[in-house]
């Protein structure tokens, strides 16, 4: 049995109804059926919080201004602090906001921390703290992670602010009003890891939820429930008709065959839980902490000292561009939270994409596991540009990645240290043997004619199409392939030998050094979404200051940029090659060259 459903009559008689018995699919409470009488939600007092904040929901429509790009992460759970999984999530977004930034769009990137519900509760209890102390804590470690990780965030929502809880509030009213909040008891498995009831055919034997191994517990409450089922067929329609909400596309299949088995009504508040929202109306009840933490896409984009409303939020950014999750969390997001919106008469996202997971062992990396990866851990030996390359290079977006140490110090060895590092190194050397660190053409002349040049357009403009479609492995390719191109010309022309013979050669060999700093310089822009630091230290030594950096757009990745009489900086590494030394029989020793310190902020670099 997948659950059943008592039905609540106002004078607290209950009658046991299992599905089956009142002809539903196995899996669907579908509330819309007759059998399934909904109950009067507690009655609104004179001082009730509904009241003031129902306006008309249909006529309401938020206002078009010019559209900004809305990016946003899962608000992470604070029950313990991040994890590489949590980090892979923020570390893509924050690329994707960069590349937007780059193409001069307003970008809103948004994150943030959901610090309510029974998960964190139990988790402030065993570490002997009050919830909201507990919250800060591992809020703030969040937010300190995605300081060294060079996360460029706008708003960072905590859904214990005020503000945000007010929208909430105001958002369950609507709901409400709208006449899909209705009241019934349910009995089922809970799995408090998901904070979700399950089917049991999803469950293992015992119980056991597939995605944290752990048994589910038999619940019986009382709640309020929102009803899904009502737009099972406009979310049908909606995904025919947007088929791009979902990406990558085979999550879509995945979408549609969930809501074709059935939607079945969800509960959306919980008796037995203190630590969350309270429902208007009902004191005795919290709401359901995926109801509260969605809403945080919405009430983070209010602004500053901005009167808390749900209008005012959505008047300043909504709907989200892209919404950026992992797989497991996909049907909260393409099923749950749109007929939530649709209920509220708000716009639905653009888009949603689900990623897939970092495992360690095949099993996916969680903090319910114990099996993560310390992300703090990893920019502490390796610096943030190195561990950002890592999983967006070597894990195709949207596919799980298993990660292993040695590739990665190979990876990051191999590319940045070698293909771009050594080469820009190599080729300042000798401009600065040759020619004093000048450059002697503009590149636009230097390239004219030349193939190579033509080679780095197609890349970059190839590296542009797969940042657009959210290929991030793929575009980390297409901007490493200008280095490859860079140093098999290096290699074939060997501007050394014509220095050496001097006249036309040498001349010929001054221009060759242009045209591969030009295509650094690209390289710095292009690959600026991925790693930040080490691209602003290749920009640096291309004789451009901290604000011109600060100035780049994507247009300029177009050929030309550098000018003759441009004085380059004095040759200084800027990737440190990470040493793979193995000491004994089974033990790897990793070490940075230099003290780390200096290697994670991306000082006092040594060479490859
Ligand atoms: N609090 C909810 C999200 C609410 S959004 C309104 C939540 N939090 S979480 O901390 O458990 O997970 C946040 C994100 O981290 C999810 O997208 C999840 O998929 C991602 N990851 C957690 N472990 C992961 C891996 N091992 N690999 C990749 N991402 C994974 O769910």
């Amino acid at each position: 049995m997948a659950g059943r459903v008592l039905l609540s009559t106002q004078n607290g008689l209950y009658a046991l109804a299992p599905l089956s018995s009142i002809g539903l699919r196995s899996n669907s409470l579908a509330a819309s059926l007759p059998l399934f009488r909904r109950c009067p939600v507690a009655p609104i007092s004179s001082s009730s919080r509904c009241r003031s904040h129902l306006g008309t929901v249909a006529e309401e429509k938020e206002p078009r201004k010019a559209e900004p790009f809305v990016i946003t992460t899962p608000l992470y759970y604070v029950n313990a602090p991040p994890h590489m999984g949590s980090a892979y999530t923020t570390i893509a977004a924050d690329a994707i906001a960069r590349f937007q930034r780059l193409l001069e769009k307003k970008v809103i990137f948004i994150t943030g921390t959901d610090e309510h519900g029974e998960k964190i509760a139990a988790a402030a209890e065993a570490s002997g703290r009050n919830p909201s102390e507990h919250c800060d804590i591992v809020s703030h470690a969040y937010q300190m992670l995605w300081k060294e990780l060079d996360i460029e965030y706008d708003k960072f929502i905590r859904t214990t602010d005020s503000r945000h809880e007010a929208v909430v509030k105001e958002f369950y009213c609507r709901v409400l009003k709208n006449g899909d909040i209705y009241r019934a008891d349910y009995e089922g498995l809970y799995c408090v890891n998901c904070e979700e009831y399950k089917d049991e055919k999803e469950l293992l034997e015992n119980n056991i939820c597939p995605m944290h191994q752990k048994p589910c517990v038999r619940r019986k409450e009382d709640n309020y429930f929102f009803a899904l089922s009502k737009y099972q067929r406009m979310l049908e329609e909606f995904l025919i008709q947007n088929p791009d909400f979902v990406k990558p596309s085979f999550r879509l299949n995945e979408v549609q065959s969930w809501i074709k088995s059935g939607l079945r009504d969800f509960s959306i508040s919980r008796t037995s839980v203190d630590w969350g929202i309270t429902v208007p109306n009902d004191g005795r009840q919290t709401i359901y902490v995926w109801f509260d933490a969605l809403l945080g896409y919405i009430s983070a984009l209010l602004e500053d000292g901005e009167k808390p409303g749900l209008q005012q939020a959505v008047s300043s950014g909504w709907p989200a561009s892209l919404h950026l999750i992992g797989k497991d969390i996909l049907r909260f997001h393409a099923v749950y939270w749109p007929a939530m919106l649709m209920s509220a008469g708000l716009s639905l996202p653009n888009m949603v994409f689900g990623h897939g997971f970092l495992t360690k062992d095949g099993m996916k990396m969680g903090k319910s596991l114990g099996n993560t990866l310390e992300p703090k851990d990893l920019v502490d030996r390796f610096g943030a540009d190195a561990v950002r390359y890592f999983f967006l290079r070597e894990v195709e977006f949207g596919n799980d990645g298993d990660y292993s140490e040695d590739r990665f110090i190979n990876m990051v060895n191999a590319h940045l240290a070698n293909t771009i590092g050594n080469l820009l190194n190599r080729t300042l050397g000798l401009l600065k043997k040759n020619c004093q660190s000048m450059l002697a053409f503009d590149s636009s002349i230097a390239a004219e004619g030349h193939p190579f040049k033509d080679t780095v357009e197609k890349l970059v403009e190839k590296a542009r199409y797969h940042y657009e479609n959210l290929s991030l492995s793929s575009a980390c390719e297409s901007v490493l392939d200008i280095g490859n191109a860079g140093n098999s010309y290096m290699d074939e022309r060997a501007p050394w030998s014509g220095f050496k013979q001097g006249g036309a050669s040498s001349e010929m060999a001054a221009k060759d050094l242009v045209i591969i700093l030009e295509a650094m310089r690209i390289i710095a822009i292009a690959l600026r979404p991925i790693t930040p630091s080490l691209c602003l230290r290749i920009y640096m030594q291309l004789g451009f200051s901290n604000d011109q950096f600060e100035a780049v757009t994507w247009s300029d990745t177009k050929w030309g940029g550098m000018k003759a009489g441009q004085i380059m900086a004095d040759p200084k590494p800027v990737f440190a090659r990470i040493e793979n030394r193995k000491e004994g029989e089974d033990e790897v020793v990793h070490k940075v060259v230099k003290d780390k310190k200096k290697t994670s902020r991306g000082q006092g670099l040594v060479q490859a």
